[in-house]
């Protein structure tokens, strides 16, 4: 059965920066042997959560939000063995269209908390990746790991924060140290995957 990594882009430009950082990931997991897929937000409506915990009711298991695209992107999710994640900085926190992607997915496992809900991103491997002009990206790497961590993930590190520093488009192509950092970071994923995957088969 084949390795799944699924990276989903938060950025609402075309050719984006983050979008460079994660396409550069996902090379290193290809070369690796993994399926790779890059999923970008640019365009789709993503509402946000309402509160509604229509999503904790007793077999539900799923955000109950309808008429967007959240579903599609959130069973991607649920198939793949990594989740990287990529958040333009805007001011200094997380875009909210992955925002709202990622509360909306991670909120019915949290469901009967502590012990009895099903936690489907569980052992699932991944982390984030954050990208400023000049300030910011550790609050938004920090908001995008806290939601990593609550939802059961093993978060590999790098030789540096997995964060990018790039203004206009074409910019994270100059960023030699930010991709370098990002390629590491995907090396600890692949190794993760790679060094796990029998305990994930059984
Ligand atoms: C609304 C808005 C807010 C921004 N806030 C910040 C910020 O807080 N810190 C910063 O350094 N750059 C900020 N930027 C710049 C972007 O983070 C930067 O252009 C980045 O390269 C965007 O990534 P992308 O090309 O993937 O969209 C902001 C840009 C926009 C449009």
């Amino acid at each position: 059965m084949s390795v799944r990594a699924l990276a989903l882009c938060g950025s609402p430009r075309a050719a984006s920066n983050t979008e460079t950082y994660l396409k550069a990931a996902l090379d290193v997991l290809r070369g690796r042997g993994v399926e790779t897929e890059l999923v970008t937000l640019r365009g789709k409506t993503i509402r946000s959560c309402q509160a509604c915990y229509a999503c904790w009711r007793p077999g539900a298991g799923v955000c109950q939000i309808q008429g967007d695209d959240f579903l599609p992107i959130f069973e991607k999710m649920l198939a793949a063995d990594a989740l990287l994640v990529g958040s333009p900085v805007h001011y200094s926190a997380v875009h909210p269209d992955l925002w709202n992607v990622l509360v909306r997915a991670g909120f019915p496992g949290m469901a009967g908390h502590p012990h009895s809900a099903p936690r489907p991103f569980a052992r699932k491997i991944g982390g984030p990746i954050t990208v400023a002009r000049r300030a910011g990206q550790n609050f938004a790497l920090a908001q995008l790991l806290l939601w990593f961590n609550i939802n059961g993930f093993v978060v590999p590190g790098s030789i540096y924060w997995p964060v990018g520093v790039a203004r206009s488009v074409g910019d994270a192509a100059k960023d030699s140290e930010g991709i370098e950092t990002v390629i590491q970071f995907a090396e600890n994923v692949a190794w993760l995957l790679e060094t796990t995957r029998t305990s994930r088969l059984s």
